[in-house]
């Protein structure tokens, strides 16, 4: 699939792309491109890899001069730069429509333009009825890759999206709050114990990719079948893996806190289908145009939309194995004190 390919990823210093990195280098891909902001980060990644098919550029995605020079000869692009904070959104929301959104389009307006083969934009549930500007700016990012596909004309660009919730262990993320207050002896803050999130690892997103790479034509989302858990399994997980009881303080909602995770919204099904591991949200042409496409996928079984509450369960047990599999207690504890969680 990657033979001989050269590949951008834009953030590609980020906890995605460090981990897409790894993958990609375990292939006969022949050169990877990072592209980001800060120095620092490419030069420690640089020295975490070692490999002579890394080329590290420093750029921001706003900038479309220095992205048109990055993307000179690259096959397939890993569209994972963005901010993310959602409360920071709040404060800043042009700041987030200028990456996520502009910066989006000079994306896309590169990849047409040096003929990329394939672009991979990364998704997330928030983008779904978003209730946030965050998640507003990366509907908009969705809307942007999957309806370049309809104006590309002859360049041959395939743009398709995979869409995810929060990866289990990242940044901001349930798991290292709960680590990072059970060993500080301190209060777990819970809004409510019987929220659901779907579960997903860094390697399951990074399966997704690679499926989505493979099966994707242009214009589709991928989203993954998931298992779920609740809150209070997690968080009951947790205490036995660190051998340790807090108490728990009950917290107001966050601004755009959803109960359940959302990955296919009620409208979306009607152009969603199904293969064994993902389901897949077709974006149609305005006019009705490609519905005559051929569809590789069997129409979706789903009636309503892809919410975590509707999911099969992980048990508190389950949670733990694969948290203990994943290494995930070490990984945080070890972020915690170099100061990144
Ligand atoms: N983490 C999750 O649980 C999750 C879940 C669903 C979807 N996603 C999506 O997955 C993608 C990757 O997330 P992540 O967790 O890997 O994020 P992350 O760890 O915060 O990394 C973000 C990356 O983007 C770069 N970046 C930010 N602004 C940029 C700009 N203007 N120009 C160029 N590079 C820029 C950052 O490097 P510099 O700061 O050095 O530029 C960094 O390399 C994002 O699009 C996010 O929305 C994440």
């Amino acid at each position: 699939m990657f033979e001989g390919k050269t590949i951008l990823i834009t953030g590609g210093t980020g906890s995605l792309g460090t981990a897409l990195t790894k993958r990609l280098l375990s292939t006969n891909v022949s050169k990877i491109r990072i592209f980001s902001r800060d120095e620092w980060k490419q030069t420690n990644m640089k020295s975490k890899f070692a490999d002579k098919r890394l080329r590290f550029l420093i750029g921001d995605i706003r900038d479309k001069d220095r992205l048109y020079r990055a993307m000179e000869n690259v096959d397939i692009v890993f569209h994972a730069a963005a901010l993310k904070h959602v409360p920071v959104a709040e404060y800043n929301p042009f700041e987030f429509v200028k990456t996520n959104v502009s910066g989006a389009q000079n994306v896309i307006d590169a990849c047409l333009d040096a003929k990329v083969e394939l672009a991979v934009a990364i998704g997330t549930d928030k983008a779904v009825s978003p209730s946030t500007t965050y998640g507003a700016t990366k509907l908009l990012m969705e809307r942007l890759f999957l309806t370049a596909n309809f104006y590309k004309g002859e360049r041959k660009t395939r743009f398709i999206c995979v869409r995810y919730g929060n990866v289990l262990g990242s940044r901001g993320s349930i798991l290292p709050i709960f680590v990072e207050n059970i060993i500080a002896n301190k209060k777990i803050p819970i809004t409510d114990s019987s929220m659901t999130r779907f579960n997903i690892t860094m390697r399951q997103a990074i399966d997704l990719i690679f499926r989505a790479v493979k099966n994707g034509k242009g214009g589709e989302i991928f989203v993954p079948k998931l298992k779920a858990f609740t809150v209070k399994d997690m968080k009951n997980a947790v205490m036995e893996l660190v051998d340790k009881k807090v108490e728990t303080i009950q917290i107001p909602v966050r601004v755009g806190e959803k109960y359940h995770e959302v990955l296919i919204s009620k409208h979306e099904i009607r152009n969603t289908y199904e293969s064994k591991d993902d389901y897949i949200v077709y974006n149609f042409g305005g006019e009705g145009l490609d519905e005559k496409r051929t569809i590789p996928f069997k129409k979706t079984k789903l009636a309503d939309e892809y919410s975590s509450d509707m999911t099969e369960l992980f048990t508190k047990d389950e949670l733990k194995t694969i948290i203990t599999k994943e290494k995930l207690l070490e990984e945080i504890i070890h972020q915690s004190k170099s100061g990144k969680n």
